[in-house]
């Protein structure tokens, strides 16, 4: 199929999963043990429904926003998905262009097939750098410490991953980083003592690496360390969004790590309310997971969020047709959300209200008043 041909975001896994080797694509794709939230994230979605308003003039429609000072075109950003270069040999560069481009946001994680300051030198663009917290504090300062010498503008520490999610296709396929590619932030760092002679020493060094002692104590000590401001990626009850702000968090992203890690929690677009009410607008509430249509979008924004991230569709798109086909996620996305909004009656993303959707969890306001 080529590129033109693509109509929806859905279509790029389609093409990704005959592409890729079957160890590549199930890494990308699965969810922890019974997949049950990863299936949930997209569901979840379908039985939250529109309350359009009609007869409003949307001739003029501006979707474009503010994240964390910085004004970008749409409430769409790029989660941080690891090792790219699984997908497309330019990888993480390519989404960095696409990102660009498309004038929004990257968040790189810590686990990436192209360094910080490879993806740094593709051109201007706005991004995030989500750390990943190792034992040894030293590799995370480092990394931050390059992070910001690079440009990068927030940092996201991802919470829900003290340790790596059961994903069953990863064991049954035995999944390896492919020999010809490294973890590329690695290289340059003093690891201490590791067998460096082969790739999947430097692998199984970061992944021994995780670290389970994490703690909101060092949520206090990123922020020693750096003036950036920090998000906290993985919240998802109004009890830690609390700690969360009064940890100083500057904003909060719910998210299940698509669905990778804890089975049976929430899909985030049915976690989002709740987190939004506690955070009282003190910091900005960003979701992600499951997100594939310009609907999606709008739902997210209708229960709070101030924008929203996506994942999967990136390295499908990446596989199927590197920045370019990124690049048209992006713009589907952002077209779809357009239309959303003019066909719901919102000009901004301000006229989205709750009174745009009823969700499973309203009373019933779309059957009838009963008759006394
Ligand atoms: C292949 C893959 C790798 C990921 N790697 C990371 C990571 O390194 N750090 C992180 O915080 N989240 C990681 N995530 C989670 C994403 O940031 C994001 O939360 C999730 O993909 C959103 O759901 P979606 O894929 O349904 O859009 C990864 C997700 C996928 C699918």
């Amino acid at each position: 199929m080529k590129i033109d041909e693509i109509t929806n975001v859905a279509e790029f896994e389609e093409i990704a999963k005959k592409k890729l080797p079957k160890m590549v694509y199930d890494y990308y794709a699965s969810g922890a043990e019974d997949q049950w939230t990863l299936k949930e994230n997209r569901n979840a979605f379908s039985r939250i429904l529109f309350r359009p308003r009609i007869l409003v003039d949307v001739s003029k429609i501006d979707i474009t926003t503010n994240v964390l000072g910085f004004k970008i075109a749409m409430p769409i950003m790029i989660a941080p998905t690891a090792m790219q270069k699984m997908a497309h040999p330019e990888g993480e560069n390519a989404t960095a262009r696409a990102a660009s481009a498309a004038g929004t946001i990257m968040a790189l994680t810590t686990l990436t097939t192209s360094s910080i300051e490879e993806v740094a030198s593709t051109g201007p663009g706005i991004r995030f750098f989500s750390v990943h917290m190792f034992k040894d504090r030293n590799v995370a300062a480092q990394l931050v410490r390059r992070a910001e010498r690079a440009g990068f503008k927030a940092i996201v520490l991802t919470v829900d991953a003290p340790i790596l999610g059961h994903r069953e296709a990863d064991i049954k396929n035995r999944f390896t980083l492919p020999p010809h590619l490294t973890l590329k932030n690695f290289e340059d760092v003093h690891l201490g003592k590791i067998d460096e002679t082969n790739d999947s020493g430097l692998a199984s060094y970061v992944a021994g690496q995780m670290d389970r002692s994490l703690s909101w104590k060092d949520v206090k000590w990123l922020q020693t360390i750096t003036s950036l401001p920090i998000l906290l990626k993985g919240v998802i009850t109004a009890e830690d969004t609390r700690i969360a702000i009064q940890s100083g968090a500057s904003g909060i992203i719910v998210s299940n790590h698509g669905a990778r890690q804890l089975d049976y929690v929430p899909a985030t677009i049915t976690a989002l309310e709740e987190v939004v009410k506690a955070a009282q607008g003190k910091v900005p509430v960003f979701m992600d997971g499951g997100i594939r249509r310009g609907t999606d979008v709008f739902k997210a924004l209708a229960l709070g969020a101030s924008a929203v991230f996506i994942g999967r569709p990136v390295v499908f798109a990446l596989a199927a047709a590197g920045e370019a086909g990124v690049r048209k996620v992006l713009d589907m996305l952002r077209d779809e959300f357009e239309l959303t909004m003019a066909l719901n009656g919102c000009r901004s993303l301000r006229e989205i209200t709750r009174d745009h959707i009823v969700t499973e969890w309203d009373r019933p306001r779309i059957a009838p008043a009963p008759r006394l």
